[in-house]
């Protein structure tokens, strides 16, 4: 009886092990597919793809802010010492304008908490 109950018990841990995991892998899913609708017109996502109106966001998650070689960033995003961390970013997406005024990035935001997170996540695996 014993052995049984421990069976039951790893098999509910398994089952909890495996929807944990599979929600993580759902949110850069999902993440991904905000970049694509959002971001990917302006940003690349490869350390070698070609320019676009943006810098790439390959590796982007603590990088210096306005570190992309060659890349003519706004005076906006040349002065600051600060590097895009996960809550940076966050604070950045969600209103570009109001992070850093005078930033030449022509998007509004993303207003929505949860894809933002999604987002940071997805962009966390870009290395
Ligand atoms: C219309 C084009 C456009 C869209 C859409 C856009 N960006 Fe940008 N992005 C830019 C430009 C241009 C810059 C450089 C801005 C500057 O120098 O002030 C930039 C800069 C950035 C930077 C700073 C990079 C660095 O090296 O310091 C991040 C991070 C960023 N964008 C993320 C995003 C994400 C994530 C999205 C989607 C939610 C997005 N951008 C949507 C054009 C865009």
């Amino acid at each position: 009886m014993r052995v049984f109950a421990f069976a039951l018990y790893s098999l509910a841990l398994a089952v909890v092990f495996v929807a944990v995991a599979s929600g993580a892998k759902a949110d850069t899913a999902a993440g991904e597919a905000s970049f694509k609708r959002a971001c990917a017109a302006c940003h690349n996502a490869t350390a070698e793809g070609p320019r676009k109106m943006g810098p790439t966001m390959h590796a982007v998650v603590d990088r210096h802010v306005a570190s992309v070689d060659g890349f003519k960033y706004s005076n906006a995003k040349r002065e600051p010492d600060m590097k895009w961390s996960a809550e940076n970013l966050d604070r950045y997406l969600a209103n570009p304008r109001e992070f850093m005024p005078g930033t030449t990035m022509a998007y509004a935001g993303m207003k929505s908490n949860s894809e933002r997170a999604n987002l940071i996540a997805y962009l966390k695996t870009l290395k």
